[in-house]
Order: C-alpha cells, then sequence, then structure tokens
C-alpha cells in the first residue's frame, strides 16, 4: 500500500455526512466493547464473495444485492427478515432458471442502518433539528431528545445485525432454501395475482428438473447445492465509528477485514478521492462498491478505481450505477469507455432506485416502476452496445405488502402510497414489484447470454 494505513487513518482525512456525538466518553467506551465483540462475518467468506464476484467480472454469474433501504429497530421481526429473504430468493431462483445463469446473493441486511442525507438539519413547522441518520445514529421521531446521536445505537445495530445474521445463515444453509421449497417461498398476498400465477408456474417446471435430475441420483443429498445457498451481507460503509472497531487483522492471511459485512460499499456523497471513507475502504481486504451519480467524471472514477484496487483485482471492486432512467444513456458510456481503455477490472451493477426519485402528487417520496425499469434497460443495453457485462443489479426491496412505489402490476396510483407506505427511508419495491423486476431481468439476461457465442463466432471470423 502506498501510504500507511491503519482502521483509523480516516480520522485525519475531511469527511461528510458524520454525526456530532455530544458525548465523547460513552462513545469511546462503546467503541472498546464493539472491539472485543465477536465478529459478525468470517475473513474466508469475504474471500469466498471476492472469487465469486471474480466469477461475474468474467460474466459468468449475476449479482442480485437487494433489501431494505435503512434496516430499523422498529421493524426488527424474524417475519420480516423471512419475507426479504424469501423475496430474494424468489427472485434468484427466476434469475437462475430463467436465465441459466449462476446468481450471487447479497442482502442490503444485517448492518444497513444509516444513511446519508441531503441537509444535515430539518425543519418542520419553524423548529429546526437534526436530520435523522439512522437508527443506528439517532431516532426518526421529530423530537430533540430522539434527533440527538446516541452512541449507545451503535451496540444495539451490533445486537441486532448479529440476530439477523444468524437467523439468515439458519434459513440459507437450514432446509429453508432447499430448491424443493420454492412454491412454498411465494408470499400469500403474490400467489393470488398474475405474477404470483407466473411465479408459480416456473416453480411447477423446476419442480420437473429437480424429479428428473433425483432420477439421474443428483438429489439434496448427493448434490448441496439443491438443499443450501450462499447468502452474502453488505451495508454502506458510512459510520466510521462502527466499521473502526469491527476491522480486525485475518489470522489467516495477516489482512485487515471489515467483519461488519461481506461487503461494504461507499456511497454517492462520500466517496471523494482524498476523503475519510475511501481512506477507510482502502485497507479493508473485503470486496468493495462504490455509488456513481450523475456527477462523477470518468477521470474521478479511474482515481478512485486506483485507490481502491491497486492491483487490479477481479471481484475487489464493483462499480453500482444510479444514474436514473434519463441520464443513463449520456452518462453511463463514458465511464465504460475509460474503464476499459484503462483496463481496469470491476464488476458493472445498475441501482435504477436511487436516480429516479421523484415526489409523488400526493407528498410522497416515490419511485415509477417504469423508471425502474426502464434504467435496467437501459443499463443493459449499453453494455451490450460497448461489448461488456452487465453484471448484476442493487436495488431497494422488502418482502411486506408496501405501497411505496408507483406503477408495477399492481398498478400503484399516487393515491395508493399512503395505504402502506413503512419505509424509513428511500421508497422500496414490494415482493410483487421485485418479481416484475426479476422476470425482465431473467429475459434481458438470457437474451445477452444468447448473443455471447454469436459476438463470439463473429470475433473469431
Ligand atoms: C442508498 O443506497 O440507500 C443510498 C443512499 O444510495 P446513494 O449513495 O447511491 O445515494
Ligand atoms: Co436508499
Amino acid at each position: 500500500m502506498a501510504d500507511s494505513w491503519a482502521p483509523d487513518s480516516w480520522r485525519d482525512k475531511p469527511i461528510r455526512q458524520v454525526p456530532v456525538y455530544e458525548d465523547i466518553e460513552r462513545l469511546a467506551e462503546i467503541s472498546a466493547q464493539l472491539r472485543t465483540s465477536p465478529p459478525l462475518v468470517f475473513a474466508g467468506e469475504a474471500r469466498k464473495l471476492k472469487r465469486t464476484l471474480g466469477d461475474v467480472c468474467e460474466g459468468k454469474a449475476f449479482l442480485l444485492q437487494g433489501g431494505d433501504c435503512a434496516e430499523s429497530f422498529a421493524e426488527f421481526h424474524p417475519d420480516n427478515i423471512r419475507d426479504t429473504f424469501r423475496v430474494l430468493l424468489q427472485m434468484a431462483v427466476v434469475l437462475t432458471f430463467g436465465a441459466a445463469s449462476p446468481i450471487v446473493k447479497v442482502g442490503r441486511l444485517a448492518g444497513q442502518f444509516v444513511k446519508p442525507r441531503s441537509a444535515p438539519t430539518e425543519t418542520i413547522n419553524g423548529v429546526t433539528l437534526e436530520s435523522y441518520r439512522g437508527d443506528m445514529v439517532n431516532g426518526m421521531e421529530f423530537t430533540e431528545q430522539a434527533r440527538k446521536p446516541d452512541p449507545e445505537r451503535l451496540l444495539r445495530g451490533y445486537n441486532q445485525a448479529a440476530a439477523t445474521l444468524n437467523l439468515l445463515r439458519a434459513f440459507a444453509q437450514g432446509g429453508y432454501a432447499d430448491l424443493h421449497k420454492v412454491h412454498q417461498w411465494n408470499l400469500s398476498f403474490v400467489a393470488d395475482s398474475p405474477l404470483g400465477e407466473r411465479y408459480q408456474d416456473l416453480a411447477d417446471r423446476l419442480d420437473e428438473t429437480l424429479a428428473f435430475m433425483a432420477a439421474c441420483g443428483l438429489t439434496q443429498e448427493t448434490t448441496p447445492q439443491i438443499r443450501e445457498t450462499d447468502f452474502y451481507t453488505s451495508h454502506e460503509a458510512l459510520l466510521l465509528e462502527y466499521e473502526e472497531p469491527m476491522t480486525r487483522i485475518d489470522s489467516t492471511s495477516g489482512d485487515w477485514y471489515d467483519t461488519s459485512a461481506h461487503l461494504l460499499w461507499i456511497g454517492d456523497r462520500t466517496r471523494q478521492p482524498d476523503g475519510a471513507h475511501v481512506e477507510f475502504a482502502r485497507g479493508i481486504s473485503n470486496p468493495l462498491a462504490f455509488k456513481v451519480g450523475p456527477s462523477l467524471d470518468p477521470d474521478e472514477m479511474l482515481k478512485l478505481i486506483d485507490i481502491l484496487n491497486p492491483g487490479n483485482e477481479v471481484g475487489r471492486l464493483t462499480v453500482i450505477v444510479r444514474m436514473g432512467a434519463d441520464n443513463i444513456e449520456k452518462g453511463l458510456p463514458p465511464l465504460i469507455r475509460a474503464v476499459e481503455r484503462e483496463g481496469k477490472r470491476v464488476v458493472w451493477v445498475s441501482d435504477p432506485m436511487h436516480g429516479n426519485t421523484i415526489k409523488s402528487s400526493t407528498g410522497f417520496k416515490t419511485r415509477p416502476v417504469d423508471s425502474i425499469l426502464s434504467e435496467v434497460r437501459g443499463f443493459f443495453g449499453i453494455h451490450k452496445a460497448e461489448g461488456t457485462y452487465a453484471g448484476g443489479v442493487h436495488f431497494e426491496m422488502t418482502g411486506q405488502d408496501v405501497t411505496e412505489c408507483t406503477g408495477g402490476a399492481q398498478a400503484i396510483g399516487d393515491d395508493d402510497l399512503s395505504n402502506r407506505y413503512h419505509t424509513h427511508c428511500d421508497p422500496r419495491l414490494n415482493a410483487q414489484q421485485s418479481l416484475e423486476l426479476a422476470f425482465l431481468l431473467a429475459e434481458t439476461l438470457k437474451g445477452a447470454r444468447i448473443q455471447e457465442p454469436v459476438k463470439k463466432a463473429a470475433a473469431r471470423s
């Protein structure tokens, strides 16, 4: 590494989006407690994810990364974790079966508690308070007490992340993710909808395939991939007061890993090459990602890539593009060309959520499903035109039947948003809208993969 790095070297750099704690002694005590608390993930798992993302980089697999915009203490419930997990499983099976592609499953879960905000304060009826920054920092309620950054919330977040991850591991490895259960993953409120039926149809075909495989001797007993799955966690590495004490030296490799999640990303608002968040991320060996909005120019992106992945290692770095449906045609090609020209190895992922947030006529922050799908189509189309690989999607969703994004098969309108608008931050796709996205992706990905041999044959002739 060019300059010396330590888990706390970020403290010497300019930083954005930080809460100011009053009780710094208590913060230091909590930091000490976190430093001696068990790691949430093991370095070997992060390495495995990096290898798998290497496959994505080479066009051999596809990344599905999704979950809440912000996890919350109030919505912490095993049923919520289960429902989000099962919608992700459904999406993965639609993609694996529909597009014949291995799917890398990464949740925005078990640590996604901190949010960057467009303004540090919020004013309601002439009262100005600190903005809500996510449950690991302060409370959403609009009172002075709730909005004060509270160090105790770091521990509560850690404990909730530990319990969430424990359940996810049990689901992924303990039989819930068995492919024989695909019918049961369908949530009751989805089952009777056209998308639910489409899913059931796919599940029927999968049953036939599994029966055929069993006849050939491939069963849950002989083939662990049928009965369990790998599921990874990720969140935005925004609150460095949490990430720093979770960062440990891995005894097997001697490298530093942030053990709070398998993959950490840097948000669009904190990716300054000389800033604290980039400084922190460059020294950890986990797979990393950063978000790219319309304001990033190609040279600055190359600078970031060099800082975060100086060895040009495959699977180390994912670029999450969140331009908005209207900006992607103009914004993405120059970035892809710069990366190709310099021979940089990155995974390209589309976040079709964060560039498509609007205010509804009824006053809610929302996202039209049409814009989301349109950005995804644009992303795939551009990669096809540039001869590069569209490696995955990153999205905000929930297994609950919420009404936060407009449109989709249920045709949620501006007037319906107030019915079940529960998010703690950005509007999320509900279970049906998520499935809709998965079917669109499966078709697009299948098309892209069928094109591939044609392109190779053309290149040879
Ligand atoms: C997010 O992923 O919730 C987020 C805030 O994204 P971005 O950094 O792209 O705005
Ligand atoms: Co968000």
